[in-house]
């Protein structure tokens, strides 16, 4: 949208990408970068401007000179730090993305009071908890991604299953971004039908457990890193949301305090975002074996949260 800035730190494959894809589509006037390798941030720069004009956009793309330029951000989407690798799970990177969060947020602190942040770095609930105790703001304007990118997995498998390119899947996924992600088969819809009039729980169990390797077999495929294209979209779609201030309703990892049963950590759920960040939290009425899952997630999560405060991280 004209006169929006955002800014996007780590122009690796996730950073990169999801610069195109708000680039190409003219979503905002200007995006500011930040990597630590300045070479690599300023040829992209100038290979995504490049690509932009050819897309009929006028966005600016460019390095971010000085951190009072963050002030007046609209969002910022946090895509730093190392992927994964085959054989790591997303926990396995959490004391070294953690250091580059905390580098970061601790520079950027004093200019984000307003900004939307996004987190995109594995393991993401973690990062998503250390950036908001770093940053002190309220709870509604930091969140994850990895609810979009999860569900869109899930819709892609009910796609493949019902052999039907159909759009108009609602494939809901709570919980952590990791392997006790909860994709909510019993809630998923295909144009407005739930998905379990339409095949039997033991294809939805299939569906659900490919949903929840769904990084790991990309991981396995690519063998240099993780998946791209998909978390970077789903990273514009929330971007979108934001900047033009549109109300989707989709699932986000956020600060609990107190709902679903949970306080004190950050966990997918679905959520309504707008230019405000998350303007509220929705609530699954969950069954038992679905709480039971949850409930899992959250301890999951919690770990890592402990590890950090055991090393002093938080
Ligand atoms: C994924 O699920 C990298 O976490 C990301 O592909």
């Amino acid at each position: 949208m004209a006169g929006q800035k955002i800014c996007v730190v780590g122009a690796g494959r996730v950073g990169a990408t999801l610069i195109q894809n708000l680039a190409n589509r003219n979503m905002c006037s200007e995006i500011l970068v930040r990597d630590n390798n300045e070479g690599v941030a300023q040829g992209m720069c100038l290979d995504i401007m490049q690509s932009a004009y050819i897309a009929g956009s006028t966005t600016t793309i460019r390095v971010l000179k000085d951190n009072t330029e963050l002030q007046d951000c609209a969002a910022l989407f946090f895509c730093a730090g190392s992927p994964r690798l085959p054989g790591m799970t997303r926990s396995d990177l959490l004391l070294a993305n953690a250091r580059v969060v905390s580098e970061v947020f601790s520079e950027f602190k004093p200019y984000l009071k307003k900004t939307i942040v996004v987190m995109v770095t594995n393991p993401l609930d973690a990062m998503l908890y250390l950036t908001r105790k770093i940053l002190d703001v309220p709870r509604e304007q930091v969140l994850g991604m990895a609810g979009v990118l999860d569900s869109a997995r899930m819709a892609h498998y009910i796609r493949e299953k019902l052999q039907m390119t159909a759009s108009e899947i609602i494939a809901p996924v709570i919980g952590s971004h990791g392997d006790l992600m909860v994709p909510l088969g019993r809630f998923a819809t295909v144009g407005g039908i739930p998905l379990p009039d339409l095949v039997t729980s033991d294809v939805i169990a299939d569906i659900e457990n490919r949903t929840r390797n769904g990084g790991a077999e990309i991981v396995g495929y690519l063998k240099n890193g993780s998946a791209f294209y998909a978390p970077a979209r789903a990273a514009a779609v929330m971007a979108e949301a934001i900047l033009k201030d549109r109300g989707d309703i989709l699932c986000a990892s956020v600060l609990l305090e107190g709902e679903y049963g949970f306080d004190d950590v950050c966990i997918g759920v679905p959520i309504v975002l707008g230019a405000s960040g998350c303007r509220k939290i929705l609530n699954y009425k969950l069954n038992d074996t679905e709480k039971a899952a949850f409930e899992q997630s959250v301890a999951s999560v919690a770990e890592l949260i402990t590890i950090l405060k055991n090393e002093q991280v938080v």
